[in-house]
Order: structure tokens, then C-alpha cells, then sequence
């Protein structure tokens, strides 16, 4: 099927992209452009062709969908319509209406002229994807802009509007008003003007101080991104742009390129790219559902989570009241939440303007009475199933009718807290992350009763506060929760095995996490697990858990705020210091214990963390509390420091091999079956897991 529309304006054929939603140079459209230009050419009529963009882009360059596919190698490739457009013996004039990106531009750039609309967005993204810009634009951009721009461009990945680029040789005009008129009449001037068939490849890099220029960029850029090769590949390859020939250096990008497509970074950063997009898309609840008005938010309880939360909505532009119990507490809350703005505001980021109107916003009240009309509410009180019972049935009594009643409880049942109302369609669970004003991720909780237009209502919203919502079925922890009760389950038993808690830190750090299990643990203050692990010892008493983390909390070490958990503190300062206490203490646990403590390898802590929330990760997919593999990926690469360059457990388990996985879990097995007070059960492989590993398939297909 051809994606381009050929029509004819007297003397100037116009092909039209027409590959809806951003005109992706797929296989059918780059046909469709071919055709559209041997029509033209073969055409005596015509003295000109004008290439444009249907809907919402010009294009928003190579069809990522088609990535390793044979669609992405068919002819025409995006280098064989770039050559044809550079041989044809018309001029081409490409209409850039808006977005202009990756291989959008990179063909534009082929043309013999370009015209733009102002605001149109102009980048070379593919590094955002792991991959640098593969058909020309290392070569052509900094060639027509300068130098430095073009180079920041590419190796950073962000767009900039077209009208930034008046006076450079990337547009010939910027054209205000109508864009196709504007550019009908550019090409008769060209024609008329005799402008010839001028190409970017022909004209010099114009920099002359580029080397020494390039030879500091390259240790910011080793610098700036340790653990992903595309943003020195883009360096290099606009390297090439300032030596040798054009051909030459357009070899030197597709060397560079090949690599990259090839590499783990890029399939990870791809697999972001569309699970973020998957994320929203819920299968019984369509793209239309209706969705309730969100005008005003309430929050109730002015803690950690709740002046975070109360702080998005502000942001946002939506008022916002926030109601607690005892005055001094909402005293302290609302005394935070100014602080933060004005620590933001020191910062450069928001203007001291930018505080009292988001301060302004926020309504602080200890009455019910003035939260009644709010659109949403979200509770944040004490996790205590008490407590929050009072609180929803208050809510049930004085709430306006179609109000949305949320909940940020991090491990209770959010079924239980709906039958607290009458009304359990509008009650839903929003799972925020510490810092909850901070923190990309929301994890949004489907009770079995919440109406699918609270949680389409829920999933925009999360989008308006600048979220990324990824919804979770009811179960103990959701999804995020659930499993890294798992990792540190096993960060546990490797400490009481023989590693220190240094060494696993070190080894998922290496490994790319922004914080190990036991920094991670004193930062969120270990009274936390402790009083989870309470519950849980009372609900689950078959369950196998490893001892130590009791012991530190029994001494009152919680962590950074306590001056001492797993590492000691000096005040004032969060850097973690070993405490030879600590290893004092694991010493006469493991004799206790009956272990003898035996050396772990950086390989053992990263697949047992790994695979642990794999497995975990894979009942909760069979269970059908995730909807699909990568919005378990998105929950931890943005609400638990995974590793971008990963793509996520489920898709590290995916390049890892599920069958090759499995191995591994039944030697972790045989290993705790050897190992006193060792939970062999835990390792046994999910249904799910092995099926798949038996299929020779993978979690994300
Ligand atoms: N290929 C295929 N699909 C694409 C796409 C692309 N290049 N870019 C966007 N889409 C899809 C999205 O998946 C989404 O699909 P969905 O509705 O089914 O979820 C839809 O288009 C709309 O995307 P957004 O939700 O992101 O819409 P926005 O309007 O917010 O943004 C955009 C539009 C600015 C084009 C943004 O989508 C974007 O940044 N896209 C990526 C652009 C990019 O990275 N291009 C480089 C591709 S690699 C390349 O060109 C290689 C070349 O150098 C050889
Ligand atoms: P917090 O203890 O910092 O704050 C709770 C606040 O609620 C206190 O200010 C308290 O005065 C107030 N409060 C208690 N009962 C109330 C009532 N009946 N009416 C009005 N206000 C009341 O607790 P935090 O950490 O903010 O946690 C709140 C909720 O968020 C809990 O359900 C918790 O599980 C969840 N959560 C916490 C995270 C964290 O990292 N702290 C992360 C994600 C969720």
C-alpha cells in the first residue's frame, strides 16, 4: 500500500506523507514518496515538486515499528528515496508544517530547498532510542546550522523550533500564514529564479576550531552517559563530518549506526519508547470512554506523600486543598511544601512568581466541609487499615456524588478500602512514589469494582501531572511493591550468607541501579519493611524469611534518619559509611544461624536480585494484575531506579534467555537447599516463566 498522495498545482506536483499518526518513512510511504517522484519527473508539466507532511508531522522520521523486521530492509530504503531526491533533475522543495524529526529530517535535508512553518519541531531524536541519525543527518545538519548546535542536537536529541533556525541554510524561509500556499510559490521563484538543484552534501562544514572543539566534547560525553554508546557514537559521526569526503563520512555514520542498532542499549531504549506509549492503552477500556472533569483535587494527610502529592496538582495549575487531623502536622506539611518551592525556586528552576502561584493553589483546612466539592480526593494518611476505614467512610458521607475517591496506600487492599463506601465504582488506587513530586511513576490500582471512567479519568490525569501512570490489579504491594519484597528478600539472605551489605550495594550499582538494596533500605528508613514484614510474618506464617533485618531494626538503626542501618551516618550527611558493627553483627548471626559464610560473585547478587523480581514479575503477569510485560518494565524503570539502558526486569530476562533464566533459578534453588534457614520453594520457577522458556519465547514477544 502506497502512504503518499500525488496531486498536481499547475506547474509543481505536491507529494503528500500520509502515514498516520506521524507519517513514519515505513516501507509503503518511502514507495509512495518514490512513485510520487518518478510521476513528477516524468511529467513535462512539472517544473518542481513540493514534499509535505498529512496530519500532525512532516514526519516523525524512520517507522520504529518496522525495527528489525524485513520491512526494514526492503527497498526502497530511506538512502535509496534520499538518493533519488538528490538525483532528480526538478527541484524538491520539502513543507515542513511540524514535526520534523530523525529520518523526517534527514529527508528534508535531502531536498534541494526547504520552507517551514514557525513552531514546527525540528530534531535528530534517534539517540533518545539508542541509535544515532542513519540516513545523512549526522553529515548534512552541521552543514547548514551551526556547527556546535548541530552537534548538541545530535548527541542530545532534543527539538528546537524551526523559527530558531531563520538566516541558517537549513530553511530557505520561514514561511508565516499559509505554508502550502508559501510553498507553491517558493518553487516557481526557484524555477523562475533559476536557483538550480543545490544540495547539502556539496557545501563545508564551516568550523574551524572543530577538532579541539570535539576533543572536549568527547570527555563530557564518556562522562555524561558511562553506560550507553550513542551519544559518543553521534559524536563520532559528526566527527567524520569535519574530514574526508561527504561519502565518506555518510560510510563512517552507517559503520556507527549498524553498531548501535545492534546493541542491547538500543532495543532497551526502543522497548521504553513504546511501553511508555503501551502503558495507557487498557484493553476493556477504549481510547473513548468518557471521563470525568477534573477541576479540584483534595489530599488528605499533609505527610511525606501527602505535600508531594498536593504539590503535583498545584503544578498543574489545579487547586487543591489539603485537609489533616492535627493542626501542627498540617502546619509542618504546608511549611514543606514551601520549602521545596523555594529550594526549586534558589535552584533557577521555577521563579520566585512561579511559588506564590503554586503556593496560592493550595488550600490548607482541618474541616471535611471544605474539600465536599472537590472533583478528586486522595487519601495519604498512616497505612493502617483503621485509619483509613474512618477516612473513606467519611468520605463516603460527605464527598459530592461522582466524585473520585483515591487511595496512596502502598501494600493494603484496595477492594477492602472501596467496601468502606457505598460507592466503590468511584474508588480507585494512586500509588505515588517517595518523592511523590519528583517521582515519574503512578501506579494506578483497578479495584475489582472502579468504573472504567474513574480509571480513564485516573490514567489522563496522571498525564496532566506530568506522571507516567501504569495500572495495577489488587494483591499485597501491587506490582512494583510485590516484587521488591522478593529482591530484598534476597538481598537478606546474601548478607547472611556471606556478603557484606556493601558488596551487594556495589554489585546492582555496577550493574546500573541508582542505589543497592541496603542504601535503598536506610533511605527509606527500615521501619518501613520492618512493619510490613510484621504483617506479613502473621499472614504468610509458612513463609521463609531471612532474620537480619529484624535485628537492625530492633536496635532502632531505621536508616539515615536514625544515623545508622546497615551503614553508619554523620550528621547532616546521606553518604553511607561501612559499619564493621554491622559486619560485627553478621558474623554471630550466621553462627547463630549455623551458616558458614561462603564468598558470592558481583554474577550471583545480580541474578538473584534479577530473577527474583523476574519470577515474581511473571506471576504477576500470569495473575493478570500487570496487563503486559513492559508495564512492569516501565513500573521499575521509572519508580525504582532500574537501569534505562536496560529496558526493565522483564526485558532483561527476555535478552538473558528464559530458558537459560530457569538454569539459573534451579541452581539459586539447589544452592538455598544447601544453606540453613535457605527458601528453595521461592525459586521455583513461575508457570508462566517456564512455559515460555520451554516455548523458546520471551515476556515481551
Ligand atoms: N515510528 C513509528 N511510530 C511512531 C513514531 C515513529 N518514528 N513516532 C511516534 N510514533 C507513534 C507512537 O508510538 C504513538 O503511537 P500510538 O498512538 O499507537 O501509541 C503515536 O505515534 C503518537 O506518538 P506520541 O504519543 O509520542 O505523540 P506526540 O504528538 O506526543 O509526539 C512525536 C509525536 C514528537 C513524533 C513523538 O512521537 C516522537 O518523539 N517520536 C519519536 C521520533 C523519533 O525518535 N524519530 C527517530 C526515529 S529513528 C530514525 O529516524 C532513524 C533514521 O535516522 C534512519
Ligand atoms: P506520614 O506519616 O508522613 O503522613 C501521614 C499524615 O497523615 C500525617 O501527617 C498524619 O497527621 C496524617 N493523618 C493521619 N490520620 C489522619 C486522618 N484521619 N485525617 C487526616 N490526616 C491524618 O505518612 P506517608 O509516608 O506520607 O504515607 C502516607 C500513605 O502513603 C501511606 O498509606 C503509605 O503507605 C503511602 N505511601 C508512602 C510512601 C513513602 O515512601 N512514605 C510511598 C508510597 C505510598
Amino acid at each position: 500500500m502506497t502512504q503518499a498522495h500525488y496531486a498536481t498545482h499547475g506547474d509543481v506536483a505536491v507529494i503528500t506523507m500520509d502515514n498516520p499518526p506521524v507519517n513514519g518513512l515505513g516501507h509503503g510511504l518511502r514507495r509512495g514518496i518514490l512513485e510520487g517522484l518518478r510521476a513528477a519527473l516524468a511529467d513535462d508539466a512539472i517544473r518542481a515538486v513540493v514534499l509535505t507532511g498529512a496530519g500532525k508531522a512532516f514526519s516523525g522520521g524512520a517507522d520504529i515499528r518496522e525495527f528489525n523486521t524485513p520491512a526494514a530492509f526492503a527497498q526502497p530504503s530511506l538512502h535509496t528515496v534520499i538518493d533519488a531526491i538528490e538525483a532528480s533533475t526538478k527541484p524538491v522543495v520539502a513543507a515542513v508544517h511540524s514535526v520534523a524529526m530523525g529520518g523526517g529530517l534527514e529527508l528534508a535535508l535531502s531536498c534541494h530547498f526547504r520552507v517551514a512553518a514557525p513552531g514546527a519541531q525540528i530534531a535528530l531524536p534517534e539517540v533518545n532510542l539508542g541509535l544515532l541519525p542513519g540516513a545523512g543527518g549526522t553529515q548534512r545538519l552541521p552543514r547548514v546550522i551551526p556547527f556546535e548546535l548541530a552537534l548538541n542536537m545530535i548527541v542530545g536529541g532534543f527539538p528546537v523550533k524551526s523559527e530558531k533556525f531563520k538566516g541558517t541554510k537549513l530553511f530557505d524561509e520561514i514561511v508565516e500564514g499559509d505554508l502550502m500556499a508559501g510553498a507553491l510559490a517558493f518553487a516557481r521563484k526557484a524555477v523562475a529564479e533559476n536557483r538550480g538543484l543545490p544540495l547539502v552534501r556539496n557545501l563545508k562544514v564551516d568550523y574551524p576550531h572543530a577538532q579541539g572543539y570535539l576533543q572536549a566534547a568527547r570527555g563530557a560525553v564518556r562522562a555524561a552517559y558511562p553506560n550507553l554508546p550513542a551519544p559518543m557514537n553521534c559524536l563520532e559521526a559528526v566527527a567524520a563530518s569535519t574530514r574526508g569526503t561527504f561519502d565518506e563520512g555518510l560510510a563512517r555514520e552507517r559503520q556507527l549506526f549498524i553498531e548501535l542498532m545492534e546493541g542491547p542499549e538500543s532495543r532497551a531504549l526502543r522497548h521504553i519508547f513504546f511501553g511508555e506509549r503501551a502503558a495507557a492503552k487498557i484493553p476493556d477500556v477504549p481510547a473513548d470512554t468518557p471521563v470525568r472533569e477534573i477541576k479540584s483535587a483534595a489530599v488528605i494527610g499533609a505527610g511525606t506523600m501527602g505535600g508531594g502529592i498536593a504539590m503535583n496538582f498545584a503544578n498543574a495549575g489545579i487547586p487543591v486543598t489539603v485537609l489533616e487531623a492535627k493542626q501542627e502536622a498540617l502546619d509542618r506539611g504546608i511549611a514543606t511544601i514551601r520549602k521545596n518551592y523555594e529550594n526549586t525556586a534558589k535552584k533557577g528552576r521555577i521563579t520566585a512568581d512561579d511559588v506564590a502561584r503554586r503556593m496560592g493553589l493550595i488550600t490548607p483546612t482541618m474541616s471535611y466541609d471544605d474539600i465536599r466539592n472537590a472533583d478528586i480526593v486522595i487519601e495519604a494518611v498512616f497505612e493502617d487499615m483503621d485509619v483509613k476505614e474512618a477516612v473513606f467512610r467519611k468520605l463516603d458521607e460527605v464527598m459530592k456524588p461522582g466524585a473520585i475517591l483515591a487511595s496512596n496506600t502502598s501494600t493494603l487492599d484496595v477492594d477492602k478500602i472501596a467496601s468502606f463506601t457505598r460507592r466503590p465504582q468511584d474508588v480507585i488506587g494512586t500509588h505515588f512514589f517517595s518523592p511523590a513530586n519528583v517521582m515519574r511513576l503512578l501506579e494506578i490500582v483497578r479495584g475489582a469494582k472502579t468504573g472504567k471512567d474513574v480509571l480513564a479519568t485516573t490514567m489522563k490525569l496522571s498525564a496532566k501531572i506530568r506522571k507516567l501512570g501504569v495500572v495495577s490489579g489488587v494483591c499485597d504491594g501491587f506490582i512494583g511493591n510485590r516484587m521488591i519484597n522478593q529482591y530484598s528478600r534476597q538481598a537478606g539472605y546474601m548478607i547472611e550468607e556471606g556478603a557484606t551489605p556493601q558488596q551487594v550495594d556495589r554489585a546492582i550499582e555496577k550493574f546500573g541501579f541508582a542505589m543497592g538494596p541496603f542504601r535503598m533500605a536506610d533511605l527509606a528508613g527500615n521501619d518501613v519493611g520492618w512493619y510490613i514484614r510484621k504483617r506479613h510474618y502473621a499472614e504468610h506464617p509458612e513463609m521463609k524469611f531471612p532474620k537480619f533485618a529484624d535485628k537492625i531494626c530492633e536496635l532502632g538503626r531505621f536508616g539515615q534518619k536514625t544515623g545508622a542501618g546497615y551503614y553508619k551516618y554523620e550528621p547532616g550527611k546521606r553518604n553511607a559509611i561501612p559499619d564493621p558493627l554491622v559486619e560485627e553483627m553478621l558474623v554471630k548471626h550466621r553462627a547463630e544461624q549455623g551458616i558458614t559464610p561462603r564468598k558470592l560473585t558481583d554474577d550471583e547478587i545480580v541474578h538473584r536480585l534479577m530473577f527474583a523480581l523476574v519470577n515474581e514479575g511473571a506471576k504477576i503477569l500470569e495473575e493478570g494484575i500487570a496487563m503486559r510485560a513492559s508495564d512492569i518494565d516501565m513500573i521499575y524503570l521509572t519508580g525504582y531506579g532500574f537501569p534505562r539502558f536496560r529496558g526493565g526486569p522483564m526485558l532483561y530476562a527476555d535478552m538473558f534467555g528464559l530458558y537459560n533464566v530457569v538454569n539459573r533459578l534451579n541452581d539459586f534453588a539447589a544452592q538455598a537447599a544447601k544453606t540453613p534457614n535457605g527458601d528453595a520453594d521461592c525459586w521455583k520457577p513461575a508457570p508462566l516463566l517456564a512455559k515460555l522458556a520451554a516455548e523458546g519465547k520471551s515476556f515481551n514477544g
